[in-house]
């Protein structure tokens, strides 16, 4: 029963990117009917140990098999001796963890008579916010601790508007300790109407502050005849009552595929959990992206047929009309469709220690489905404490900004605060597979829409057959110093005799002119070698041969430059020059500076360089005269340019 409860916690649908099958969502669907997730969010000095302390063990009924699990649990792992330990209950984000993150938030799960909770515990300092945001991503309702001898601090207000910012709408305000100032009215008045004053632009629709006392149990399970003066519910009886499964049912009918259910040829499928709203046979439904049409036929479960679901429901609907639907579509209603757009600004909490390279390309997962995404913009970094905007270039660890994204396909979506499934996603690293950050769509972008391809009329191949050459990029890649420049000018010069017509791109010049506002940091190198990809294949586009040579020291980039173009048009010589030769060349007396200190970010020196995995070509060891001679050797061989005579003779 424990292993289930920790499943179902990582099967939340609203973990954005994690995939579950069809059995384990109807097992989420059957044990989770009456459930409330909540987070709780304090620190160790206010009290929380103790309230979910008092939660698990005095309050409630732990289910019997889960208590036995857990004992036995207990006594082979845990770190409490022969006592339960309830930390074994903690942590099954199993999909986060294979992404290469592990987030530490304790799931407890337990159980009343009345309704069954799982609390995610996160810690509460600043450098966890990732944490805590991974546990808000699930939860539906907040209990904000504060300590009534010290007031609302920072931290609450950090607490509170993260908790905002990731959609959580119901907050129980905790005011804990109270026997501490002598059950005070006046002092729990206080705090309240401060926090009220705090909260008022956050967005919350509902706050029930409770005077409590963890420690003595006042107002946990029933009123305290201490606090005489609070009308309102105890922790555990609001908890019981509060409503917040409406919610998600009234919101639009939202249905993103898990997969296509195709057992035999007259059965046609799809799968998936109902992430908002509800549905019936018979009811219009539309595929969100392509905006095709049809109607319900059937709504199967395990259990049998149904004639309607509901948000949280797992079901397999069939339609009555042969539509193309994949894994990763949005099955919606005509009436109220998601956005659909290839670019939309988002919040992002980065969660990698390595910083957001804007301009990078990332793999954005949302729901099932991935899509190459950059950052085009990051318009501010939040200041959590308050919610501030301050400017920034990048991410670091925990740290939350507000961006531009766009992908390379359009994907369906609704803003993040309209819909906690269909709103998030996850950004993962394309080289390491691990998570980066977790994103919250604000909204779509509206010049994304206003903005179409224009077609054109001559080809790349009308401009080859008039210039009796293909086009391509020759991408020069290597240290500084490495002769990639020297090698590139006599590539030019050869072809240039020869009538194919080229354009060097150069780093140095480059940097002159079109991306004079960018220097060395890792973020502009990635948006150098971004515009260079842009405009080398503009180049191609023009049927030229561009010839690039920038030490572009990062895979990533290089990769997404040669993503840009046509297959086989990239063309990546590596120029492996030893940093020793590099250095002791010295051709602009940079790497003595750098050595020195003088020069910071310096390739090889104090930054890395990633060199090539599989390129196209290698060059090193020769003379700049000989390793020319074959770059130009393989545009033959590939069958870019006409064969050329005497390449080896360089007097012509
Ligand atoms: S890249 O890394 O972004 O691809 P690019 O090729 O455009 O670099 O520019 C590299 C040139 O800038 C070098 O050849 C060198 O002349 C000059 N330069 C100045 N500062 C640095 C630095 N910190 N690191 C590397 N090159 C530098």
């Amino acid at each position: 029963m424990a292993e289930v409860a920790i499943q179902l916690v990582s099967a939340t649908p609203a973990s954005a990117g994690v995939e579950t099958t069809q059995q384990e969502h109807t097992q989420f669907d059957r044990l989770t009917r009456q459930t409330l997730r909540f987070l709780t969010c304090g620190s160790v000095d206010d009290g929380k140990s103790t309230l979910i302390g008092r939660l698990l063990y005095d309050q409630s009924l732990i289910l019997d098999d889960q208590l036995a699990a857990l004992e036995r649990d207990s006594k082979k792992h845990g770190t409490d001796g022969a006592n339960i330990d309830f930390a074994l209950l903690v942590d099954g984000l199993e999909a986060e963890r294979e992404q290469g993150i592990t987030i530490d938030v304790a799931y407890r799960y337990f159980t009343t008579p009345r309704r069954s909770f799982i609390v995610a515990d996160t810690p509460g300092h600043e450098q966890y916010t990732r944490n805590m945001v991974t546990g808000a991503s699930g939860a539906d309702l907040a209990i904000l601790l504060i300590d009534a001898r010290k007031g609302l601090l920072t931290q609450t207000c950090r607490h509170a508007a993260i908790v905002s910012l990731t959609g959580i709408k119901h907050i129980v305000l905790a005011v804990n300790k109270i026997d501490l100032v002598d059950y005070d009215e006046a002092r729990f008045n206080e705090i309240v109407a401060d926090f009220k004053k705090f909260a008022a632009p956050l967005g919350f629709e509902s706050l029930q502050p409770i005077p409590l006392s963890a420690r003595h149990g006042d107002n946990m399970s029933e009123r305290s005849a201490l606090t005489p003066w609070y009308k309102g519910p105890s922790l555990i009886s609001y908890l019981e009552d509060v409503n917040v499964e409406q919610d998600r049912r009234s919101e639009p009918f939202r249905m993103p595929v898990q997969w296509v259910n195709r057992p035999h040829l007259d059965f046609r499928g799809f799968s998936g959990t109902l992430a908002s709203g509800r549905v019936s046979v018979g009811d219009a439904v539309i595929v969100a992206a392509s905006g095709r049409t049809s109607t319900i036929a059937r709504i199967v479960t395990a259990n049998g047929d149904l004639d309607s679901a509901e948000a949280g429901d797992s079901i397999t609907l069939t339609l009555n009309d042969e539509v193309d639907i994949a894994r990763g579509d949005i099955l919606c209603t005509p009436k109220d469709r998601p956005e659909v757009s290839d670019q939309f600004a988002a919040h992002l909490i980065w969660m990698s220690d390595e910083k957001l390279l804007p301009g990078r390309s990332y793999l954005l997962k949302a729901g099932t489905r991935s899509v190459p995404v950059t950052v085009t913009e990051l318009k501010y970094r939040l200041d959590v404490n308050n919610l501030g905007e301050l400017a920034a270039k990048t991410l670091s660890l925990n740290e939350v900004g507000f961006c531009n994204l766009a992908t390379t396909t359009p994907l369906a979506f609704d803003p993040y605060q309209a819909n906690h499934t269909t709103g998030a996603f996850i950004l993962i690293d394309r080289t390491t597979h691990a998570t980066v950050a977790a994103g919250l769509i604000a909204h779509g972008l509206r010049r994304a829409t206003h903005i179409h391809r224009q077609g054109l009329n001559i080809s790349k191949a009308d401009r080859a057959r008039i210039k009796h050459h293909k086009p391509a990029v020759l991408w020069f890649t290597g240290l500084s110093g490495s002769g990639k420049s020297t090698i590139a000018n006599l590539v030019e010069s050869r072809l240039y005799a020869h009538n194919v017509h080229t354009i060097l791109l150069d780093g140095d010049n480059i940097r002159h002119g079109l991306n004079k506002d960018l220097g060395f940091s890792d973020v502009d190198r990635v948006e150098n070698i971004r515009r260079i990809g842009e405009v080398a294949k503009l180049m191609t586009e023009a049927g030229l041969i561009a010839i690039c040579s920038f030490i572009s020291p990062f895979r990533a980039e290089r990769d997404l430059a040669r993503s840009l173009l046509d297959e086989g048009e990239f063309i990546e010589i590596f120029v492996d020059t030893p940093i020793e030769d590099c250095i002791a060349r010295d051709p602009k007396g940079l790497y003595k500076k750098a050595i020195a200190g003088e020069i910071k970010n310096f390739t090889g020196i104090d930054q890395p360089y990633e060199p090539p995995l599989n390129p196209e070509l290698v060059l090193g060891r020769e003379s700049a005269q000989q390793g020319a001679a074959k770059v130009i050797a393989k545009l033959i061989e590939l069958g870019f340019i006409d064969e050329i005579e005497n390449l080896d003779d360089w007097s012509i």
